[in-house]
């Protein structure tokens, strides 16, 4: 690799959202992606400019050792135990993972003045009242949104510049091995089996490719500090789930409403995040509404 360009390093790049942001990166110079359980990339694209990498974000001395070896000069940094019923089964890994991993590489980062963009979520707040923004103090309800919380707490510590990004419920198409939630279901109502979505648990949907593209942007303008990355709207899953059905001209009555009370761990009822700071650093209409990102990405879908 050239020794004189920007190096990214994008930890859980073969995730969903990972793989766009590999792309994007690339698109600025060469990108070291690291994996865990997939870290083959033979399927899909992926910039010009790649290697893989292994790496547990658990083990500490396997982080250090990789980033010494590759030097980047900035980490992107979404590689998580992201899914919420892992995070209930096994918290000490979780906590190890989402919090020791991110503590170990935001240190690297802010010794070496590396860059340092972390992937947070809208689900380190309670979803009591929705319209959250980067200034409200999160109050997560479950063992993957306290994680977070306190990953991005030692992000902060540990390096000044850090970006901490709280990004909403990330859609559009899969280019790896991990599926997206609007992928998901589009593949069940193809197949004709229904699905249950909540009524009664709102989010502000975002285009993984918008999502991508802030992270390219935000790093080129040396942006530090706390930022939402959400969709225009606020949705519940199951309208959310009717849009997905309507742009890719699925049947929506597979489609059954649910509620969320009585799920354990408790659900947020309105977690939907305002992205003002975003949308003034970056344009007004930069998020794309989802009625316009999933027909993009159902045409696209057609096309390929
Ligand atoms: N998707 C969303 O709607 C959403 C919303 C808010 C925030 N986020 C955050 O955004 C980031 C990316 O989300 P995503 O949906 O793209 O995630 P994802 O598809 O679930 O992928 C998770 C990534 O993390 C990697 N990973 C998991 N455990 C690891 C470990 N112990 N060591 C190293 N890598 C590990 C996975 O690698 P393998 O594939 O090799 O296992 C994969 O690349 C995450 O931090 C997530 O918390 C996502």
């Amino acid at each position: 690799m050239d020794a004189g360009s920007e190096r990214t390093l994008v930890t859980g790049a073969s995730g969903f959202i990972g793989r766009h942001v590999a792309l994007e990166m690339g698109a600025r110079g060469p990108v070291v992606g690291a994996a865990l359980a997939h870290p083959d990339f033979s399927t899909g694209a992926l910039p010009p400019r790649f290697e893989a990498a292994r790496l547990d974000l658990a083990d500490p001395a396997a982080i250090e050792t990789l980033l010494d070896k590759t030097r980047p000069s900035r980490i992107v940094h979404l590689g998580a135990m992201s899914s919420q019923v892992e995070c209930e089964r096994d918290p000490a890994r979780a906590e190890a993972v989402n919090v020791g991993g991110t503590a170990a590489l935001a240190t690297w980062a802010g010794r070496r003045g590396a860059g340092f963009f972390f992937f947070s979520t809208d689900l380190v707040f309670d979803g009591r009242r929705g319209g959250y923004r980067e200034e409200d103090a999160p109050h997560p309800l479950s063992v993957y949104g306290r994680t977070k919380a306190r990953a991005e707490e030692a992000a902060r510590r540990a390096h000044p510049g850090a970006v901490v990004a709280r990004v909403a419920l990330a859609y559009g198409p899969t280019l790896g091995a991990r599926e997206s939630h609007s992928d998901w279901i589009v593949r069940t109502l193809r197949k004709g089996e229904s699905i249950t979505l909540f009524t009664d648990e709102t989010r502000a949907p975002v285009a993984a490719l918008d999502v991508a593209r802030a992270v390219g942007l935000l790093l080129e303008r040396g942006f530090a500090g706390t930022i939402h990355l959400a969709g225009p709207s606020a949705l519940s899953r199951h309208a959310f789930g009717l849009e997905v059905a309507r742009a890719y001209g699925l049947d929506a009555g597979l489609i059954r409403p649910a509620s969320r009370v009585g799920q354990v761990p408790e659900r947020q009822r309105d977690g939907s995040l305002v992205s003002s700071r975003a949308t003034q650093l970056l344009g007004a209409s930069f998020f794309r509404t989802p009625d316009d990102g999933l027909r993009q990405a159902a045409l696209a879908a057609r096309k390929s």
